[in-house]
């Protein structure tokens, strides 16, 4: 799009003020998302069968092309999105600790794209650096061993300044790790273990994916009326009494959810990112941010035949483009009755706290974004997109290292948003971390988040520590915020292990 165009767009009749930099254009973009738009959800009529992700069945020689497919997001609606194999999104893969991941990955778009694997602990030039892309028609091996315990992973890409774009128009997919540990806890499995990627879309009359970020949607994050499972808008799922375990991703460029069931029923917590936790947690609410991802045993057992009940998002208080909403994601229809003998385990793992003291090095990182970009472009138009969204003042430079840490090390990392208006979920590749406190806001660590971890919400007012002893994958890695937008304007930073 021609910038005459895209200004007026943006902002109307405010576009001629833009050209004088960046200045007036920050300004603005903290006074524009005081007044920031909702985007209200709209529920469907709930009788869209889920798409149950097919498993990629042999992982270690895996042949994926990113590329425009054929899909259903609204019933009976055919469309076009993208997606890895020949549906949106991809097949999930199952994977057992120290076996070896090989995906071949083509590039069947038109622009580059590459793929990074969050919550893998991987070496840097397979990680899916935005300086490690495969250009249109290219292709490139990721090859690597598993080595961490069980968990609940995805993959998405990460071309710079794209990343929100591809993972919208369906380019995300989950990851599961298997190991002896959680295998010997014989968790339901098959038909009773589903993976659930909750998605928010912009959809075309057709059905099809819209992504055309204006102004705000740069300064909140791009919503969609729409919210998916598994790229199914307005599903449901017929379940037996059983107990189910659900692996779900926050796979949403910018939506927050705050999970709970509509009849009460509870989530017997078991895992968050990094997987299982020391001990089951029983909670009706999970607040849920991008990139952030949950482990549920949930017990229907005691629900009779016909019953139905939704899986919804309550509001809650996420600053100015957040949580203003409640809404309905997806209805379950008890279809069987069925004896169920599996027992909730109580004692799961053993999680052991990384070591601090007052010694230990605090990184702290000013993202509340007040302060515009040192590091970015300063003019014209399209140009000021790249230094919108800031982290220590500094927006994404490629080349630029922005921290440099010692492997084997611990340190604390604080992401400091208590002068913020909007909600950073930050996240850190290549590491597992554990929160030790949230000070303001919030003022907790949630159950959701006391096991290990690689993405953490920091919402207004927040001060959160986490502390990260980093392995010995030495190379260059990144920090970011998981709101796609805030990410490809800017919030993003360079890390190095040495
Ligand atoms: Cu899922 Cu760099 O992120
Ligand atoms: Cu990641
Ligand atoms: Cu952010």
């Amino acid at each position: 799009m021609e910038r005459r165009k895209f200004l007026y767009q943006m902002v109307g009749a405010g576009a001629s003020a833009m050209v004088v930099g960046s200045t007036w254009f920050l300004h603005s973009c903290r006074k524009m998302s005081a007044t920031a738009k909702m985007i209200w959800v709209k529920e469907g009529s709930f009788d869209n069968p889920l798409r149950l992700l097919p498993r990629e069945n042999d992982v270690t020689a895996i042949h994926w092309t990113a590329k425009q497919n054929t899909t259903e997001i609204v019933k009976n609606t055919t469309t076009q999105a993208l997606g890895f194999a020949n549906d949106i999104l991809a097949p999930v893969v199952d994977i057992k600790r120290n076996q070896v991941l090989d995906v071949t990955l083509n590039n069947g778009l038109s622009e580059i794209t590459n793929i990074h694997w969050h919550g893998l602990i991987v070496p840097p030039d397979m990680d899916g650096h935005p300086d490690n892309v495969v250009t249109p028609g290219g292709s490139f091996n990721y090859h690597f061993v598993i080595n961490q315990r069980a968990s609940t992973n995805w993959f998405h890409p990460h071309p710079h300044m794209l990343t929100g774009k591809q993972v919208f128009k369906g380019l995300a997919g989950i990851l599961l790790v298997r190991d002896e540990e959680e295998e010997a806890f014989g968790f339901p499995s098959g038909t009773f273990e589903i993976p659930l990627i909750l998605q928010d879309k912009r959809l075309y009359s057709d059905g099809g994916i819209h992504y055309d970020p204006q102004m705000t949607d740069y300064m909140n994050g791009y919503f969609g009326h729409y919210v998916c499972v598994n790229g199914s808008w307005s599903p449901f799922l017929q379940l037996q009494t059983k107990i189910y375990r659900l692996r779900i991703v926050n796979g949403s460029n910018a939506r927050i959810y705050n999970l709970t069931f509509s009849n009460g029923i509870i989530f017997h917590l078991i895992g968050s990112d990094g997987g299982l936790l020391a001990s089951r947690k029983d909670v009706d609410q999970i607040i849920l941010a991008p990139g952030e991802r949950l482990d549920v045993l949930v017990d229907f057992s005691k629900l009779k035949k016909g019953q139905e009940f939704f899986l919804q998002s309550d509001a809650f208080h996420g600053g100015e483009a957040q949580g203003k909403q409640s809404f309905k994601i997806m209805r379950f229809l008890i279809e069987k009755e069925v004896a169920e003998a599996f027992v909730v385990p109580t004692v799961l793992s053993n999680i052991a706290p990384i070591f601090v003291n007052n010694e230990t090095k605090i990184r702290s990182f000013e993202i509340a974004n007040d302060h515009g970009g040192e590091g970015g472009h300063q003019g014209h138009g399209m140009g000021d997109l790249h230094s919108m969204h800031t982290i220590g003042g500094k927006s994404f430079e490629m080349d630029r290292v922005d921290e440099i840490v010692k492997a084997g090390d611990t340190e604390i990392w604080e992401f400091d948003n208590s002068e913020g208006s909007d909600a950073h979920p930050m996240h850190v590749h290549g590491v597992h971390f554990q929160v030790l406190s949230r000070v303001g806001g919030r003022g907790v660590v949630f159950p959701h988040e006391s096991g290990w971890k690689d993405t953490v919400l920091c919402l207004p007012g927040e001060k959160v520590r986490v502390a990260i002893t980093f392995p010995q994958n030495k190379g260059k890695f990144l920090l970011h915020c998981h709101n796609l937008e805030h990410e490809d304007t800017g919030m993003m930073l360079n890390y190095q292990i040495d």
